[in-house]
């Protein structure tokens, strides 16, 4: 059912739905990920990220319900995209290291989805005067940078490996 969208308070639920939705499919997308790699480094990674992914979706939620909203249920087909082509990754004849490199570099791409949008969400929120939104989306959003550093730190370390084929 097409939603009412006249105002910025509408297109902020429209992105907030968004949000929920790529957080749940990235979540999904975590677990898988997390058991095609090795290095323990990463593997902590996918796991901190997925319990914090968790949260984020709860603050979400928190969102929702102050506005008196649910979440609608509808499919991000931008996060359901990126997922796909990780997927195209996991299925070829790869090296663990290079496997583990293109994993990162999916990982950052949905990362760099994510800060997008939160930092879209944040802006609208502040535009609102919505303060409670505003501090749990900048919340999200500095953890998903620092998710992001932490992924390059890695990838610095897993490209030059996979260098080596
Ligand atoms: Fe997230």
């Amino acid at each position: 059912m097409p939603m009412q969208m006249q105002d910025l308070q509408d297109l902020f639920v429209m992105k907030l739905n968004d949000i929920y939705d790529a957080e749940q499919q990235g979540l999904q997308a975590m677990q898988q990920l997390s058991q095609r790699v090795q290095s323990p480094e990463l593997k902590q990674g996918f796991q901190q990220h997925i319990e914090q992914s968790q949260q984020q979706v709860s603050r979400l939620e928190q969102i929702f319900q102050q506005m008196g909203q649910q979440p609608n249920g509808e499919k991000n087909l931008g996060i359901q995209g990126l997922i796909q082509e990780s997927q195209k990754l996991l299925s070829q004849d790869a090296s663990p290291e290079v496997l583990e490199a293109g994993i990162i570099a999916c990982q950052q791409a949905m990362e760099h989805y994510e800060m997008a949008a939160y930092g879209t969400a944040r802006t609208y929120a502040q535009l609102l005067n919505n303060d409670q939104a505003v501090q749990l989306l900048e919340q999200t959003l500095d953890e998903e940078k620092q998710n992001d550093e932490k992924l390059t730190q890695v990838a610095e370390k897993i490209n030059v490996q996979a260098m080596q084929g």
